[in-house]
């Protein structure tokens, strides 16, 4: 799905809802992490307009999504908490490789793989969720990531091109899939 090389383990979706007040919590740091990260991605190439408009709607879309999760973390009667150590985007990071733009562009390439992979796991809490609610919630967000995926992946393609944007994502979706494969199944939503 999306491109990602392995599919998510099937018992990660029961340990995930397994307690739904701490998945919301890293839910919500999650959103709050892709508005800063797009954010802080158009500051590298602030004299490209085709990249900082989409960058900028991105971080104010997330932002929505920060603010509908959080809302729900709340609802169930719990703060946000302290940001939570997040391995897989860690284990990410160490894939950028290069300098200047081609840097810029593993970051854009390694932005469409997190959020294939969050559109894949919100596809596996909208269908085992029995709140009604929250399934909703879900629901409209893989929509919504599942955009944001080929958005990276087109804006990555606009530094150095498209076949070898494509090329390096081959590259980076093994590697994602890979950190997945090693990584333990939690109550997160990676
Ligand atoms: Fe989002
Ligand atoms: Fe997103």
């Amino acid at each position: 799905m999306l491109g990602l090389r392995r599919e998510s383990d099937p018992a990660w979706v029961g340990i995930a809802l397994s307690d739904v007040g701490r998945l919301l919590q890293d839910h919500a740091h999650c959103e709050k992490k892709a508005a800063a990260t797009a954010l802080s991605i158009l500051l590298g190439v602030p004299d490209r307009p085709e990249l900082v408009r989409p960058l900028t709607e991105l971080a104010q879309e997330e932002t929505r999504h920060f603010f509908q999760v959080l809302a729900e973390t709340e609802r169930r009667g719990f703060a946000l908490g302290r940001c939570p150590v997040d391995p897989y985007a860690r284990a990410l990071q160490l894939c950028v490789r290069g300098e200047g733009l081609e840097r810029l562009r593993d970051r854009l390439l390694i932005g469409s793989l997190i959020e294939a992979r969050s559109s894949e796991r919100f596809l596996l809490l909208a269908r085992h969720c029995e709140d009604e609610r929250l399934s909703r919630m879900w629901g409209g967000l893989f929509d919504a990531e599942a955009e944001h995926h080929t958005l990276f992946v087109r804006l990555a393609g606009l530094l150095g091109g498209t076949r070898a944007a494509r090329d390096r994502l081959d590259v980076l979706a093994e590697d994602e899939a890979a950190i997945v494969a090693g990584l333990p199944l939690r109550v997160a939503i990676h």
